[in-house]
């Protein structure tokens, strides 16, 4: 029986797996941070996707049926080469050699920007992101196709998976690039009413960024903007995949369990997730690629 694999650069997919093991507490899962060679975000698209279908091909041979890029990065940069591509042959392989189940691979791009025209009242929405995805064009190209009426801005916030992933992103420091990236979308369109954290790191800051809106209001609108986490989002989305592919459901062990493994050392990183997840974990480190 087979697991369901969630992996990030770092920390950032911790806030995805929390929610979606809230919404779906009965199966197993394995998730894998690659924080020896996060952050992603600032990579050319030949190395987030070397980096990411290995972590892809370490799932599958740990039998996870079911992956979930839990990183905006990799999802703009990697999945659809991975499932046009890659996907293709490991599972025409695994048929042949009558290891029989298919396996697949979801992103996390597509449940946000299906939520996103519902929220936005004045049809005008921030996206915030790393170099990598916000250069992909992926949200705004996505919400062109569902809600052509929105007016779409985006910001690279190259700072904030790096503060992230050093811990210092509860720190006055923070605030500055806080300050930094939220004053430059908003001049983009001042009539933002919704801005997306298309990084999965960015809801660890969340706190500061909000205060930011309650706190600074540069432009009169500023305490009502609403910031949209995915985490709830994409574990909506995938208890709905779940219910429509009973081929992947039936391969699913539902023990409850949830392994977690680290390209960087286990013990950093068993400490700062449990600070995130607000309960202990011990986590294993493992290697991926040469
Ligand atoms: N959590 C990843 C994302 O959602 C961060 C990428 C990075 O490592 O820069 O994009």
């Amino acid at each position: 029986m087979a697991k369901i694999g969630i992996f990030d650069s770092g920390y950032g997919g911790l806030t995805i797996l929390d929610a979606i093991r809230r919404e779906l507490p009965g199966y197993d899962y394995l998730y894998l941070g690659d924080n020896a060679r996060a952050p992603y975000g600032t990579h050319s698209f030949d190395v987030i996707y070397r980096y990411t279908l290995q972590a892809v091909q370490y799932l599958i041979n740990k039998n996870c049926a079911l992956i979930i890029l839990a990183c905006n990065t990799a999802s703009a940069k990697a999945l659809r080469t991975i499932q046009q591509k890659d996907l293709v042959t490991i599972n025409d392989e695994r048929l042949a050699m009558s290891r029989g189940k298919p396996v697949n691979v979801l992103g996390v791009i597509r449940p946000t920007v299906e939520a996103v025209p519902a929220i936005t009242k004045s049809k005008h929405v921030g996206i915030l992101g790393t170099p990598a995805t916000v250069s992909s064009e992926s949200y705004v190209l996505e919400l062109e196709k569902i809600a052509p009426n929105l007016t779409i801005s985006q910001q690279a916030c190259p700072m904030w998976v790096p503060l992230i992933e050093s811990g210092e992103f509860t720190n006055e420091g923070a605030d500055f690039f806080v300050d930094e990236y939220l004053r430059a979308i908003l001049s983009k369109d001042p009539q933002i009413d919704t801005l997306v954290l298309g990084c999965t790191h960015y809801p660890l800051l969340q706190a500061k960024i909000d205060a930011w809106l309650q706190n600074n209001p540069i432009i009169p609108n500023t305490p009502n903007i609403q910031t949209i986490a995915q985490g709830d989002l994409v574990a909506h989305s995938l208890k709905d995949y779940l219910s429509r592919h009973p081929e992947y459901r039936e391969q699913l062990i539902t023990g409850g369990s949830c392994t977690y493994l680290t390209t960087e050392n286990a013990d950093r990183f068993s400490q700062s997730a449990s600070n995130f997840l607000g309960s202990p974990i011990q986590a294993e480190s493992i290697q991926l690629g040469n």
